[in-house]
């Protein structure tokens, strides 16, 4: 939830670290601060608000120097104030210390302490943990870090400065991520790639329970046991302009551009004409795919959508039988999970708390473990048996766009190539399929460029306080993503329902001032879902319809129509969420919302 990034070079840690704070303030925007050494002394500065607020009193102080550690919070304990902004320090101010994550047990640690003398001055766990590191330390900060491991649960990335120790700052994580960037006579770290980016490609992504010591020379790393590792030195293919705006007025808007070059390199070297191949990247053997009864998808949000769109396809291509869980559902309830089990994560962080818990959970049980996501190197990718990646490139705005449709074209290469593993799927029907799979770049860009009637289709609605949003069958998951995009982004109140349920209940919500948004392309139930749209009409509501190229029908019963190109019905949400996304992205610019970060959200939610 919150953002941590670290520096020791030669540049001027003041710029490096609000480079990288500003590129993480997706994490988490509500305070934020930052410690260096200037000159023989640490200074610590912190302000709520954004980063921005802090930049300008770091420049009233004319902070400067070589070393530092820079953090954005997102507040889990305690309100947000400038006493609960990190970092934060130990009484005499000789360790100071930034953290992501939530430590379960600091209530009873902090009571230990008080017993023992020591007062706080924030209501934070992260406090607790540095009045805890203080007392551990003997003068070895390593066996300091390896013993406090052992006295706390819950998560936690830790980068730490010592005022006995110019030379660079000590990082620790269980739980939250933390990567290390090594560059040349400086080096890094932060809670995700981006911050990284202008500076090196060159990265290690810390390990469980693993501890860093991080000089100008280079990084010594020692598992949770205290033995030295050698480090596992990664080179990641994103670049910097990835990480930046590229001339678009908010992130969304270029991510949702960038969808149909998101579908053509994660389709890249996995599809051909004659049908998709995973084998490079799953070594399953067929033995092994045979042996599975059941596959479990399990997400959050916008991934459990995606989940759910694919649930369809699965079911539809393969033999197996296929359920959907919202991760912090499945952890909690009985589940049927076992060795005949394919148990899919898909996570575009790869960092959510209960998508993590959810696999540990089925891993467990004894479920192959797949993991579907952007971030390599993340937690969940590095726990479980298999990933497959999506092809995006670093998603910036919080609201998951780009990610999405990654997440469809992977889950959509699975359901193929388990199809034809399976014997599911028909190699001729497999061919065409796979055409189309092909074509589908092409379709998003087109969908993308009509942008404008959407735009005027906000201009007409943008007014409203509630909005139903329909479909059935492959377009019911995409009305709940629309949905949910809109509420996220323009704090608009929006319920995603499947069609043919409206009238056991929202159809109570209709009338004049509540549009109702339907997706309903030319597939198998169109004409079912016609009838709903004129139930809703006969309550008076606006009726807007995602609908298909072509289609005249549809405006004899709607207000406003925007249509995407044809394609096979089981490809539709890939077209289909296009508007809907644009929809909420002018919905909120109208309404003036902070688009790329909404209120009350973080990108990846670290903690349950
Ligand atoms: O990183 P993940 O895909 O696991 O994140 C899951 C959700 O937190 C995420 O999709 C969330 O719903 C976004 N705000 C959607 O825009």
């Amino acid at each position: 939830m919150c953002g941590i990034v670290g520096y020791v070079g030669e540049r001027e840690v003041v710029d490096v670290l609000f480079d990288g704070m500003r590129r993480m303030e997706y994490r988490g925007y509500d305070s934020a601060g930052m410690a260096l050494w200037m000159e023989d002394k640490l200074e610590v500065i912190r302000e709520v608000g954004r980063v921005a607020e802090l930049e300008k009193a770091a420049h009233e102080r004319g902070l400067t120097g070589h070393l530092g550690i820079g953090h954005t919070r997102w507040a889990t304990h305690g309100g947000v104030t400038v006493e609960n902004a990190h970092p934060h320090s130990d009484e005499t101010g000789r360790f100071v210390l930034v953290h992501n994550g939530i430590v379960e047990n600091y209530l009873d640690l902090r009571e230990e302490l008080e017993h023992l003398g020591d007062r706080f001055v924030s209501e934070t766990d992260t406090e607790v943990v540095v009045h805890y590191l203080a007392r551990l330390y003997k003068g070895d900060m390593r066996e300091a870090l390896l013993e406090l491991q052992k006295k706390l649960r819950g998560s936690y990335a830790l980068v730490i400065l010592l005022r006995d120790d110019p030379n660079g700052f000590f990082c620790v994580r269980r739980g939250s991520p933390l990567v290390l960037g090594l560059g040349d006579g400086e080096n890094f770290c932060a809670s995700d790639v981006p911050p990284l980016l202008p500076y090196t490609r060159s990265v290690v992504y810390l390990d469980e329970g693993d501890i860093a010591s991080v000089t100008r020379q280079g990084a010594s790393v020692w598992d949770e046991t205290g033995s030295p590792k050698i480090l596992d030195v990664h080179q990641v293919d994103w670049d910097v302009s990835m990480a930046d705006k590229g001339g678009y007025p908010h992130f969304m808007l270029k991510e949702i551009n960038e969808q149909g070059a998101v579908v053509r390199s994660t389709l890249k070297s996995r599809v051909t004409e004659g049908g998709v191949d995973l084998s490079d990247e799953l070594l399953w053997t067929e033995e092994q795919v045979r042996s599975w009864r059941s596959l479990h998808i399990v997400a959050c949000g916008t991934s459990y959508y995606a989940s759910l769109v694919a649930e369809r396809a699965l079911s539809k291509w393969t033999d197996l039988d296929v359920r959907v869980d919202i991760a912090s559902e499945y952890r909690y309830r009985t589940v049927r999970t076992d060795e005949k089990t394919l148990a899919v994560f898909v996570s575009q962080s790869g960092e959510t708390a209960d998508t993590i818990a959810a696999q540990r959970l089925a891993r467990g049980l004894g479920a192959h473990c797949l993991a579907i996501t952007n971030a390599r190197g993340s937690t969940l990718d590095r726990e479980v048996h298999d990933t497959l990646l999506l092809k995006a490139g670093p998603e910036i705005g919080v609201a998951a766009t780009k990610t999405f449709m990654g997440q469809l074209t992977v889950l959509y290469l699975l359901a193929l190539y388990l199809g034809r593993l399976r014997g599911g799927i028909s190699a001729v029907e497999e061919v065409r399929l796979a055409e189309e799979l092909n074509q589908l770049p092409y379709k998003v860009e087109a969908t993308i460029a009509r942008e404008e009637s959407v735009q005027h289709l906000a201009e007409r609605y943008a007014g409203c306080r509630d909005f139903l949003f329909l479909g059935r069958g492959y377009s019911f998951p995409i009305a709940l993503e629309g949905a949910l995009k809109l509420k996220e982004i323009s704090y608009v109140h929006a319920e995603g329902y499947a069609a043919g349920e409206m009238k056991h209940g929202p159809i109570a919500l209709l009338d004049d001032k509540v549009p109702v948004v339907t997706v309903i392309p030319r597939d198998s139930l169109y004409e079912k879902t016609l009838s709903n749209i004129q139930e809703a009409k006969a309550r008076r509501s606006p009726i807007v319809a995602i609908g298909t190229d072509g289609d005249e029908l549809l405006s004899t019963y709607a207000d406003y129509v925007v249509t995407v190109p044809w394609t096979d019905e089981a490809f539709t949400p890939f077209l289909s969420v296009i508007p809907l996304q644009l929809f909420a992205y002018h919905v909120a610019k109208l309404r003036n919302c902070d688009i790329d970060k909404p209120r009350n959200l973080a990108k990846s939610v670290t903690v349950e």
